[in-house]
């Protein structure tokens, strides 16, 4: 309330408040390339690299998300995900049936690891032999994401290089065995066949956004789940509510969007411009870090900010995002942890939390545990 802008050691902005992360979502003077950038630090594509949309601005940005969101449908539609659903019920299911009789679970390895990547999987039509693959790459491109330039290990940054090689040089191939076959229905067969109005991606083009499925949509919807089990666990007057109604669960994912965000932080926004925000003056070139989980505990926003309440009237999260970036995989990741935090707890037996707090996972960005031991009793 005190300090909506504050200035970092490093020159860089952080930017804390509901009312100011909102308008700076929506100002074209905010650059999401890391070209614009004066200071070092974690930025989504590297140079050289392709870049996938989400480190583009528009109108490059917007013709790669339009081409893509044709065969995945706009953020605020669940129609093309919702012909997903009985597919997603069938790999729940299966994930559940090999834990239920275990004494102790650990949900983020037994269960919210292995169903997003499965799904993202399923969506590329990637064979199911290769998946273990994928979490391996997925997690060290994740981990080189947090590291702190200034203390930040040169060897987790290697592995993240590497192992991001690894998964573009993989899905060149699967696009490459895709091309000469009769289109399929899985995404990169139609992305690789789409002849809309906006012309053909180039392969560069759809393996940047093929990786970009994977990377942004993994690990944020396994915080989003573990997250989600252990506010419910610690709530248990909600949990009781929602095994009699299920259809509660949309509105308890809303919140849990709200009060604990999978992404705590966007910290890649640079300045195109000099830029006025709450009578501070940021100058053009720095690195902008805007505060999604502080501007959904904002007062002057929400009511009882801290109060986990699922049954919230206005519940305007930043927990996707705002403004041209806001989140391509917003209905699949709400679809994805109503089906998932429902199914477990209807075939769970009295679950108990081991520790609580759990241990996290070392990331500013993403926030959630490492791991989330919970026993049957
Ligand atoms: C963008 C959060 C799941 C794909 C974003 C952004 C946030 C976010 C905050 C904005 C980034 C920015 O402004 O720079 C989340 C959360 C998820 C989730 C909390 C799960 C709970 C997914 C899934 C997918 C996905 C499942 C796809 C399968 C994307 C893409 C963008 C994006 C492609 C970039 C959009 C653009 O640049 O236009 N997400 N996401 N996300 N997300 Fe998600």
């Amino acid at each position: 309330r005190r300090t909506p802008v504050a200035r970092q050691e490093d020159g860089g902005y952080v930017v804390s408040t509901y009312r100011e992360i909102t308008a700076l979502l929506h100002n074209p003077h905010l650059s999401s390339d890391a070209h614009n950038l004066d200071q070092p630090g974690p930025t989504l594509a590297m140079r050289g690299d392709t870049p996938a949309f989400i480190g583009l601005d528009p109108p490059q940005h917007d013709r790669l998300r339009r081409m893509a969101m044709r065969h995945f449908g706009p953020p605020h539609s669940p129609r093309l995900v919702n012909d997903l659903r009985p597919d997603l019920n069938a790999i729940v299911t299966r994930l559940i049936d090999n834990l239920v009789s275990k004494d102790e679970i650990d949900i983020v390895d037994d269960f919210a690891y292995p169903f997003p990547v499965t799904v993202i999987c399923h969506l590329l039509g990637v064979p199911r032999e290769d998946e273990p693959r994928f979490h391996g790459w997925v997690e060290a491109i994740v981990a080189m994401l947090d590291v702190d330039p200034a203390t930040g290990s040169e060897e987790r940054v290697r592995e993240g290089v590497q192992a991001r090689e690894s998964l573009r040089e993989y899905l060149a191939g699967l696009l490459e065995s895709r091309r000469g076959r009769p289109a399929g229905d899985d995404l990169l067969s139609r992305l690789a066949n789409d002849d809309g109005p906006d012309g053909r991606m180039t392969d560069e083009e759809i393996v940047s956004t093929a990786n970009l499925l994977l990377i942004a949509g993994h690990e944020t919807t396994v915080n989003l789940i573990t997250n989600g089990v252990l506010t419910l666990l610690r709530h248990p007057d909600v949990l009781e509510r929602l095994r009699r109604e299920p259809e509660m669960i949309i509105r308890t994912v809303e919140e849990l969007l709200r009060y604990e965000p999978p992404v705590h932080l966007i910290p890649w926004r640079a300045a195109y411009s000099d830029l006025t925000v709450a009578d501070t003056v940021i100058p053009k070139g720095s690195r902008i870090t805007l505060v999604l989980a502080s501007g959904n505990r904002d007062p002057a926003y929400f009511r009882d900010p801290d109060r986990f309440d699922p049954d919230r009237r206005e519940n305007q999260h930043l927990g996707f995002g705002a403004g041209v970036h806001l989140c391509f995989g917003a209905p699949l990741a709400r679809l994805e942890a109503q089906i998932a935090l429902n199914e477990l707890f209807h075939n769970l037996e009295s679950p108990r939390l081991v520790a609580d707090p759990p241990p996290y996972r070392q990331s500013a960005v993403l926030r959630g545990p490492r791991h989330l031991l919970v026993r049957q009793e």
